[in-house]
């Protein structure tokens, strides 16, 4: 287990890191309603695909708690303003839209139930999909775990570890369990501009956990695989469509781009939560565009000039022809393509 908590309830509340703060401060901040964990997703206090959502599945529970002595009528009002708000806080992680269905059903199954007795009930379920984000996670790192040899050099980008899971991660969880199997593992992590995630998150939560970590610019990725060895890139996902494009952190396609350049097989670790069979393609995949200061500059610095242009889309998507295999809870599938994952879905 990592010896932080991105996420828990305790004290009938729920605490996140503050990965804003990171690595500069380890900050637990304290929630206590839907709209309260809204700005926390939006602001990206917590991010990543699987723990946006947990969040979203506690911000509905923290809602049913604190609405349980109005009446039905009032609670049920209260709720779907929390499921709205929640659902609007980022547009790109399926997870999130997933989560908040998974509380739905739980919210149907307690039936004509008090507001008391579904405030439970929904705060079971939202307890249930972060226990099980970890259980997945451990099943996928070690599905994972064997695609890479004894000792390996490995590229990542963004941060797809425990800090964006409820815990172990996801392509950092196959790392995790690598070097749990007793494998000598060595990381690259990209930096991830503009937020850092690399540089801020990935660094930090390896560096926790004593696993080595090498800090490169996203420029320099291209020139590392072709002078060093790279064994493999692995990232994980905000989405996968159905055809097995997929969606992660902007600047995953260069590096899939690259890889493919020279011959290094490109992984993508998610749970099946992450593949959304609705949309056909990536080209339907919402891409978040962030505000222009993230590019502009970065906390309180500014380096852009005044007034420039500037865009800032914070996801792209990765043809499925680039994706040497998915991994998922259920195992590796090489070349995803739409058979594949209609036949993974269905387990
Ligand atoms: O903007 P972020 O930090 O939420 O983006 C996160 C990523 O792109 C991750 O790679 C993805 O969510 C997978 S996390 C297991």
């Amino acid at each position: 287990m990592s010896a932080f908590h991105t996420l828990r309830w305790i004290d009938d509340t729920l605490e996140m890191l503050d990965q804003r703060a990171l690595p500069d401060r380890c900050d637990y901040l304290r929630f206590d309603s839907a709209t309260a964990v809204a700005a926390a997703i939006r602001d990206l206090v917590v991010r990543g695909a699987p723990a946006i959502g947990c969040a979203a599945a506690y911000g509905i529970a923290l809602e049913a708690r604190r609405s349980a002595g109005l009446s039905r009528e009032q609670f049920d009002e209260a709720l779907e303003r929390a499921f709205s708000i929640i659902a609007q806080s980022r547009p790109t992680a399926v997870n999130l839209a997933w989560a908040l269905s998974q509380m739905r059903a739980g919210l149907g199954a307690a039936g004509s139930a008090g507001n008391t007795a579904r405030a439970a009930a929904l705060l079971e379920t939202a307890q249930k999909i972060a226990a099980d984000d970890v259980r997945i996670n451990r099943a996928l790192g070690t599905h994972g775990a064997s695609l890479l040899p004894d000792a390996a050099c490995v590229m990542t980008h963004c941060n797809a570890g425990a800090l964006a899971t409820a815990g172990h991660g996801t392509a950092l969880g196959i790392i995790r369990s690598a070097v749990d199997a007793g494998k000598k593992i060595e990381v690259i992590a990209n930096e991830t501009r503009p937020f850092l995630q690399g540089a801020r998150l990935t660094v930090w939560e390896l560096q926790q956990d004593g696993i080595p970590v090498t800090l490169i610019a996203d420029s320099a990725a291209g020139h590392m695989m072709g002078h060093r060895t790279v064994d493999a890139v692995i990232v994980g996902a905000d989405r996968v469509a159905a055809n097995g494009d997929v969606a992660n952190k902007i600047g995953t396609y260069m590096m899939a781009v690259l890889a493919k350049r020279h011959g290094i097989p490109f992984y993508v670790a998610c749970p099946v939560s992450t593949i959304d069979m609705n949309l056909r393609s990536g080209q339907e995949i919402p891409i978040e565009e962030r505000s222009a200061d993230e590019v502009a500059g970065y906390r309180d610095m500014r380096w852009a000039p005044a007034e420039t242009r500037i865009a800032n889309p914070v996801f792209d998507v990765t043809p499925a022809d680039l994706v040497t295999a998915l991994v998922t809870e259920h195992g590796v599938m090489r070349s995803p393509d739409r058979m594949t994952l209609e036949q993974l879905m269905r387990k």
